[in-house]
C-alpha cells in the first residue's frame, strides 16, 4: 500500500536525473527520495528501443521493492521508450516523464530558430515526432542528436577542450544568426549549461530545459493523491548506482549540491 511517509523513485541512465532530482528537492523539501543511476548500462540514448525497455523496467521494479509512492522516470530516453508500458504496469503510482521542453520553448519564441539537443534515441522515437508535429507549423524546430555528450557528464567533465571540440564539431552547424532557443533535451545536460552558455559567447541565445516543470507535475500529482508531505521537516536523498562504484555515488552527491 502506498503512504506518504514512503519516499519518491527518481531512475535515470546515469547521473543525469539529478538535475530534475535537484529541482524537486527544492519544491518538495519535506520528502524522502531514492535516487538510482543506472550508469553499468549507461547510456541508454544509443541503445535499441527493446533494450532501454528492459533496463528502464528493471530498475522501476527495484525501486517498487523498495517501497516508493511516486516515480519520476527522470530521463527523456527511457520515458519515450517506456512510460507509457510502466503506466499500465502500475496503474496505481504517480508516474511522471521527462520530454524535450519543446512546448514552452515555442510558447516563449520570438520566432527564431528552436534547436533541441537529445539523444539519438530520443529524437528517432514516435513519441518526440508526436510532439514536433504539434509545433511543425509554428516554428522552426531543429533536432541535433548528441550521442556520446551525456558521457562528459558520467566523467565528471563539465568544461575543457573536449567538450568546446564536441560542441564545434556536432552542436554549431545547427546553429544560424536566427537560433534563439537551445532545448536541453537530456537530463544530463543541464550540467554542462554553464560552459555552453560560455561556448555561445554572447550570441542571444537562451537554454531551457523541462526537469522543473517536470517537478512541478510531480507534486502536483502526489497532491491530487494525498500523497504530498506537507509537514515542517526536511527530507532525505539516498543514491543508489548500479556501477556499485563509490566514486560515481559521491559524484552524484557533488552534482546534487552544484549551485544552480
Ligand atoms: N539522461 C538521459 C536522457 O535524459 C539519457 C542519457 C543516455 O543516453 O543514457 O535522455
Amino acid at each position: 500500500m502506498m503512504n506518504k511517509e514512503l519516499p519518491i523513485g527518481f531512475m535515470d541512465s546515469g547521473l543525469g536525473g539529478l538535475s530534475v532530482l535537484r529541482e524537486a528537492v527544492r519544491i518538495m523539501p519535506a520528502e524522502d527520495f531514492i535516487y538510482f543511476g543506472d550508469s553499468l548500462h549507461a547510456p541508454y540514448g544509443t541503445k535499441e528501443q527493446s533494450v532501454i525497455r528492459d533496463l528502464t523496467f528493471a530498475v522501476v521494479e527495484n525501486l517498487m521493492k523498495q517501497g516508493i509512492k511516486g516515480l519520476a522516470v527522470a530521463c527523456n530516453t527511457a520515458t519515450s521508450a517506456a512510460v507509457r508500458l510502466l503506466r499500465s504496469m502500475y496503474q496505481d503510482l504517480p508516474i511522471v516523464g521527462i520530454e524535450p521542453a519543446v512546448k514552452p520553448a515555442v510558447v516563449s519564441s520570438h520566432g527564431g530558430r528552436i534547436l533541441v539537443m537529445a539523444t539519438p534515441m530520443t529524437i528517432a522515437q514516435e513519441k518526440y515526432h508526436l510532439l514536433l508535429e504539434q509545433y511543425r507549423d509554428q516554428a522552426d524546430i531543429v533536432s541535433v542528436p548528441c550521442g556520446g555528450l551525456m558521457e562528459f557528464v558520467e566523467r565528471g567533465k563539465f568544461d575543457g577542450e573536449q567538450l568546446d571540440t564536441y560542441f564545434r564539431e556536432n552542436l554549431m552547424p545547427y546553429i544560424t544568426d536566427d537560433t534563439e532557443t537551445i532545448v536541453l533535451g537530456c537530463t544530463h545536460y543541464p550540467f554542462l549549461r554553464p560552459h555552453l552558455q560560455e561556448f555561445l559567447g554572447d550570441r542571444p541565445i537562451r537554454l531551457i530545459d523541462g526537469s522543473l516543470g517536470t517537478s512541478m507535475e510531480l507534486k502536483r500529482r502526489l497532491k491530487v493523491k494525498g500523497l504530498l508531505r506537507e509537514e515542517n521537516r526536511t527530507g532525505t536523498v539516498t543514491i543508489q548506482n548500479s556501477s556499485g562504484s563509490q566514486a560515481m555515488i559521491d559524484r552524484s552527491y557533488e552534482l546534487l549540491a552544484m549551485p544552480f
